[in-house]
């Protein structure tokens, strides 16, 4: 979908793929573009990004209004053959959109809450029978919808530090996006709920809702009820379970600092000592 939206702007424009990378940087209009997805996970096709691989472990990001589908169709069909590991990784990967939007520091809006709650509640309540009945065309269908959900919150209140934390571990190790995101997700989380615990209690009350106790308490439920997520779908839990050691953490913290686009978005600072930690939790 990241590619059929480059190929549209750049069929009908004069300009380079190096010249449109950043923010903003399309000029001109594209060709007809419809998108359809066959995960239910980035949410790319109701978003204004594109994410394109440039060497070997490096990514750049376009953003542009010019990249908004006319159209997205979501068909369950589509996504009955994806094997249970991908369905997790991709539908943790949309939950994180929903959570990420959910405590984006400066663009989250009533529009955007609405957006991330709805499509947390269908990814959380469909993620475990998509993954352990991928013909179920219901649950399929739900996690379609709450994906599209999802990109749509993000695409108004941009994601965070998971996103950035998880952006070295795919570009450098390989890892696929929505695996790299769950294998910090739960650090991430607990890290931010310093500064953010009264809205990760709300999405608690979505995603567990018998959970209860302090403002605290219901927001570690939600970090523990996402860590759920990864082991009942048998996903890798650490990042040594994917062949990264300790002596790969200078590098990763390093990345994930040159992520400033995201980092800003992030409820709680993150120093470079805090992303090295971060990621030992995460070994
Ligand atoms: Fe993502």
């Amino acid at each position: 979908m990241d590619v059929a939206k480059l190929v549209a702007v750049l069929t009908a424009s004069p300009q380079s793929l190096s010249e449109i990378y950043g923010i903003g940087n399309v000029h001109g209009s594209r060709l007809p573009l419809v998108q359809i997805p066959t995960t239910a996970g980035t949410g790319s096709e109701v978003t204004n990004i594109s994410i394109v691989t440039t060497g070997a472990t490096s990514k750049m990001g376009i953003v542009a209004p010019q990249l908004y589908a006319d159209m997205a169709i979501l068909d369950a069909e589509l996504t009955i053959g994806l094997p249970p590991a991908v369905t997790a990784a991709t539908g943790i990967d949309a939950m994180v959109h929903a959570i990420e939007a959910y405590t984006s520091k400066h663009k989250k809006n009533p529009l955007s809450d609405g957006l991330a709650r709805q499509a947390l509640g269908l990814l959380s309540r469909h993620l475990i029978r998509a993954c352990e009945n991928g013909q179920d065309l219901a649950a399929r269908q739900a996690m379609l919808l709450g994906a599209m959900l999802a990109g749509q919150a993000f695409a108004n209140a941009p994601v965070g530090a998971v996103h950035a934390l998880a952006y070295p571990i795919g570009g450098i190790f390989h890892v696929a996006h929505g695996l790299s995101n769950s294998l910090v997700l739960p650090h991430v989380l607990r890290f931010n709920a310093q500064a953010c615990a009264e809205q990760y209690a709300e999405l608690a009350a979505i995603v567990v809702p018998h959970a209860a106790g302090s403002t605290a308490a219901r927001a570690e439920a939600l970090a523990v009820a996402m860590q759920q997520f990864a082991a009942v779908t048998a996903l890798p839990r650490t990042l040594s379970q994917v062949g990264i050691t300790a002596g790969d953490l200078d590098l990763l913290a390093s990345e994930a600092m040159k992520q400033t686009r995201l980092l800003g978005n992030n409820p709680r600072p993150v120093a470079r000592a805090d992303a090295y930690a971060l990621y030992e939790l995460a070994l």
